[in-house]
């Protein structure tokens, strides 16, 4: 998505030769219109697939999963990622391992919003390892649910979870996909789908 790559470009930061920063659009202030271009563009990329639900995580992939449930006409659901004082019922909870956080955390749905015949789109703001997609997807299978893709704003294509998601065979959909964060610089795979 080119105004998506053009952003980074313009207002993110490199912090190293894994990390991008940016905070100023999508993780801490938040662009709404170029959310709601995302949102149109999941839309675009999952129209074959008959999508009744949203899922995403708390707290950066709220703003793009929020803009495509309102493209897509579907309710959109957050896994929680601590203890909620009212979400207590009918569970569904999985393990997501951070590489560079090395721990372990705990997140959960309340399994009255996963129905059997639901067909779930996640999405997240950032793949890196693909732990939070793969736990996602878990939650979603163990409703009994099935996963109709999986939609990405940004891809770190260096790091592994695309391709271990991909070989699970989900169909990944990034808006972009970084190549490399080498000496400062932000590299895009060219998309194919453009
Ligand atoms: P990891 O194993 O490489 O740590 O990746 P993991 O998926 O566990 O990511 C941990 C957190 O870091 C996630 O956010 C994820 O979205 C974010 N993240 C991963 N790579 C990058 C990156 O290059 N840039 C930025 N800005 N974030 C990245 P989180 O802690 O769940 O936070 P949030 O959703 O509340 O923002
Ligand atoms: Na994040
Ligand atoms: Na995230």
């Amino acid at each position: 998505m080119k105004a998506l790559e053009q952003r980074i470009i313009e207002a993110g930061k490199v912090l190293g030769p894994t990390v991008l920063k940016v905070d100023s659009f999508l993780n801490h202030q938040i662009d709404p219109q170029l959310m709601y271009e995302m949102g149109k563009e999941f839309s675009y990329l999952f129209r074959e697939e008959k999508i009744t639900k949203i899922l995403t995580i708390e707290s950066s992939g709220i703003a793009p999963a929020v803009m495509a449930g309102l493209q897509m006409n579907v309710p959109v659901i957050f896994a929680r990622k601590r203890k909620s004082l009212t979400l207590t019922d009918n569970l569904l909870t999985a393990h997501v391992y951070s590489f560079t956080k090395k721990e372990t955390n705990e997140i959960s749905v309340s399994g009255s919003f996963l129905n059997h015949d639901d067909s779930i789109l996640i999405i997240d703001d950032f793949l890196a390892n693909g732990e939070a997609a793969l736990a996602l997807a878990k939650i979603v299978e163990d409703a009994g649910a099935s996963v109709a893709g999986i939609g990405i704003v940004i891809e770190k294509a260096f790091q592994n979870g695309g391709k271990k998601l991909r070989e699970k065979g989900f169909k990944v959909e990034s808006l972009a996909r970084i190549s490399s964060l080498e000496n400062g610089q932000v590299e895009f795979l060219s998309n194919e789908l453009e």
